[in-house]
């Protein structure tokens, strides 16, 4: 059936954390009078990247160990409509990028100086990536470990809503985690589409590229069944392949919040965990039914739904706190 002649849906955005919301803001009006799930997930993605109180993503991402930050993303409507870039460092949407990657190129994926490259031939401006906090940030950790203002001592990123920040380490040892904005919208057409964004592991190995910009990992989307995007500890992800995991697993007859419980069960199976480890998982099914688990307490996720902007409890949480 031609996109436009399908029924009318109704216009959902689905993302992780609380700060989605901020990007939905953005994003809400145009997809409300009928625009397109990639023109959302994309107005969505760069408002949170440009969002310099947002420290995962973008600007106000934290940087890598020798103080430098890079930025992964990628997008994806169909298996075989998708885009992705890593290791950014001059310019400041990954998201964007990929797009174009993935509407102007036979290619699915460009990393590091040629992606930024490719990024300037487009027309995409210069942007510097590592912001006050952020560089405060690292002087901090290169001195003792510790981050100014940190609350908690679990070293998994905490959601607190309002505040965009999520990085809430405790010691250096505890700088394990890292996380991402990962946005799915249903239009009014009945188009699914996804879009992931991350400046990766805080203080990371130089070169260190985690799930977020790979398709399958950290972003997967099938248009006739569901949108999966996961957030977390990427090099769990990585090893499960958690998104297309979950997508998979609604195609064979799982409903959505069963498909999310099997890749975190899959990952508590699979890893030895430490504290510090969280995996959050956000789904978007094709008639528009959505919902999120998570490994640990401490995520929340956003939906946008008839003009109601909400941050939610996950629906299943496999490791409660005791
Ligand atoms: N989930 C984001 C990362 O591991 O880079």
């Amino acid at each position: 059936m031609d996109q436009m002649s399908k029924p009318t849906h109704m216009p959902t955005l689905v993302s992780t954390w609380s700060f989605g919301l901020r990007g939905h803001r953005v994003a809400w009006d145009g997809l409300d009078a009928g625009g397109t799930s990639l023109d959302a997930v994309e107005a969505s993605c760069c408002a949170i990247e440009a969002d310099e109180e947002i420290d995962s993503v973008g600007y106000g991402g934290l940087p890598d160990a020798q103080g430098r930050v890079t930025l992964d993303g990628c997008i994806m409507s169909s298996p075989s409509r998708c885009g992705s870039v890593c290791c950014l460092s001059t310019h400041l949407h990954p998201v964007r990028i990929a797009r174009a990657i993935m509407e102007k190129t036979s290619h699915v994926m460009l990393a590091g100086a040629s992606a930024d490259a490719y990024a300037d031939q487009q027309g995409e401006p210069r942007a510097e990536l590592l912001s006050p906090a952020a560089r405060a940030a690292y002087d901090q950790w290169k001195v003792d470990g510790t981050i100014p203002d940190q609350v908690g001592d679990s070293g998994r990123p905490f959601d607190q809503e309002g505040s965009g920040r999520i990085f809430l380490a405790a010691d250096e040892a505890a700088w394990k985690h890292h996380d991402t904005v990962g946005t799915l919208c249903l239009d009014r057409h009945g188009s699914l589409a996804g879009a992931c964004s991350t400046s990766g592991a805080p203080f990371k190995l130089p070169g260190r590229v985690g799930d977020s910009p790979i398709i399958g990992h950290g972003l997967y989307v099938d248009p006739d069944v569901a949108a999966v995007s996961v957030t977390g500890s990427g090099e769990l992800v990585m090893g499960c392949c958690g998104s297309f995991l979950a997508v998979e697993a609604m195609r064979r007859g799982a409903s959505p919040i069963d498909a999310l419980v099997e890749v975190l069960r899959r990952i508590e199976r699979q890893f030895d965990l430490l504290p510090s480890h969280q995996v959050c998982l956000v789904a978007l099914d094709a008639q528009g039914a959505s919902c999120s688990a998570t490994l640990r307490p401490g995520f929340r996720m956003s939906v946008s739904r008839e003009g109601r902007h909400e941050a939610l409890d996950p629906d299943a949480v496999l490791l409660p706190d005791d």
